[in-house]
């Protein structure tokens, strides 16, 4: 059964994430922080990489954002899916998705998440260490395993090599010989150059070193080497492209893996989900502090998300996010900071901003808000997560509406976007009439 949250509302008309965030904003009942999904963004963003990197396959990150309406939507146009854990596996079979279309890629998995892995026939898996091939061999001898190698891109938002993948030189080839030993099959060679990374260049040694794993595995005993897993890692704003990386890793195949028939996956998170949400939050405080020796007047505006919810990203991902009025204003900006709901003072989603004079009652947009915000987000001091409201311009519902596992009851025709997303529902919030006259009435009265 499809529940409401699992719905995509199909727009006509000329509409934008903003425009859409408007209206339900609009309408004075909605008073929780919400997500504007534009189903469209995802899609669009699948055909450039097809475009881009024919012979890559996307297997979707998981971890990035398990929103089942973008897991669902990447499942319908055919992409695979990287899993980090038993739940997402979970997640990603209830939907239909067969095993084969799985990768495991955690080298450092739990017990019982291996097993349930082999019961449903997920069989690809990463390792990084002689440990995790001993576990493999007790639970799973049959899996079919991929060697994670490390190779860091010079700077990236989030370095992982520091946590994962072994030396593809000082420690691979052991690794190789140890899974041969113990019978087990190693089919391929993985690697994820940090999240968010800033250099292209780190693909090729990686693909060079890819390459002569494959070389040496074949040498101990491995004859069925057969995947090259590029890992993460690609840019996913709406101001960024694919363009170049994608020459850099084209080449690379076609230089060390060129002629061969190595089928090649990568395992994007970021560059699916990032620019596909819009997340509204509501100014429901503010703080005028006033000018001191050596600073402006400034403005705290309070909203109804913050680093314990969405805004994690701003501590874990280190994201730099930018907040625009929803509803168009010509007043000029003023400094002011932006910060969270809780009762944290580390709960600050802008320390520095520019914005124009908000009132409470005002919300604030924030493009670009897919990547590794929903699944980490915490209701802390019982502030309510935002829902997600996700939307289709009618042209792709057309071709989308009946491409499995979305099926015709994924989606709502015809019915505008408003009303309360977070039951139970709140008693509507009705701005404070914030005329001149209650200024001068409260200023004077301090007289
Ligand atoms: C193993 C693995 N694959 C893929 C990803 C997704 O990376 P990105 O969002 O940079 O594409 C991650 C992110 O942490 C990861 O750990």
């Amino acid at each position: 059964m499809i529940v409401e949250e699992e719905r995509i509302r199909v727009l006509e008309g000329d509409w934008t994430p903003l425009s859409v965030a408007r209206e339900i904003a609009a309408d004075g009942v909605q008073e929780d922080p919400f997500y504007v999904m534009d189903v469209g963004e995802v899609v669009a963003r699948y055909h450039q990489w097809r475009e881009l990197m024919p012979r890559v396959e996307p297997f979707y990150a998981v971890k990035c954002n398990d929103d089942k309406l973008l897991v669902t939507t990447l499942a319908a146009l055919g992409t695979g899916f990287d899993c980090a854990s038993k739940a997402e596996i979970e997640l990603v079979t209830s939907i239909g998705v067969r095993p084969e279309r799985i990768i495991f890629a955690n080298p450092a998995k739990m017990a019982s998440h291996i097993k349930y892995a082999a019961r449903m026939g997920v069989d690809v898996m990463t390792f990084d260490s002689e440990t995790e091939l001993m576990k493999i061999k007790q639970l799973m001898p049959h899996a079919q395993l991929v060697i994670r190698i490390r190779c860091d891109a010079a700077s990236a938002q989030c370095p992982l090599g520091i946590k994962f993948g072994c030396d593809p030189v000082t420690e691979a080839p052991r690794l190789l010989k140890v899974a041969a030993v113990l019978g087990l099959e190693v089919i391929g060679v993985s690697f994820h150059v940090g999240s968010g990374a800033s250099e292209t260049a780190v693909y090729l040694r990686a693909i060079q070193y890819s390459r002569a794993l494959f070389t040496l595995a074949a040498s101990v005993g491995h004859s069925r080497m057969s995947l090259l897993d590029i890992g993460g890692g690609f840019p996913g704003g709406l101001h960024t492209s694919i363009q170049e990386v994608a020459v850099v890793i084209n080449s690379a195949l076609e230089t060390y893996f060129g002629g061969s028939n190595v089928r090649v996956i990568a395992e994007p998170g970021r560059y699916f989900a990032a620019a596909a949400y819009t997340l509204a939050a509501l100014v429901h405080a503010k703080r005028e502090l006033p000018a001191k020796e050596e600073s402006e007047p400034h403005t705290m505006y309070f909203i109804n998300d913050g680093v314990y919810g969405s805004f994690n990203c701003v501590l874990y991902d280190h994201q730099q996010v930018v907040a625009q009025p929803l509803m168009p204003t010509s007043e000029k900006p003023q400094p002011c900071s932006v910060w969270g709901p809780t009762c944290d003072g580390l709960d600050c989603v802008l320390p520095t901003a520019s914005l124009p004079p908000l009132r409470a009652g005002n919300w604030l947009a924030f493009r670009d808000m897919g990547a590794y915000t929903l699944p980490v987000a915490s209701p802390f001091n019982g502030f309510p997560l935002p829902r997600v409201r996700a939307v289709i311009d009618r042209q792709l519902w057309l071709s989308l509406k009946n491409m499995w596992p979305l099926t015709e009851s994924h989606f709502v025709v015809g019915s505008r976007m408003t009303g309360p997303q977070s039951p139970p529902a709140s008693p509507p919030l009705t701005p404070p009439p914030q005329t001149e006259h209650a200024g001068v009435f409260v200023e004077c009265a301090l007289k």
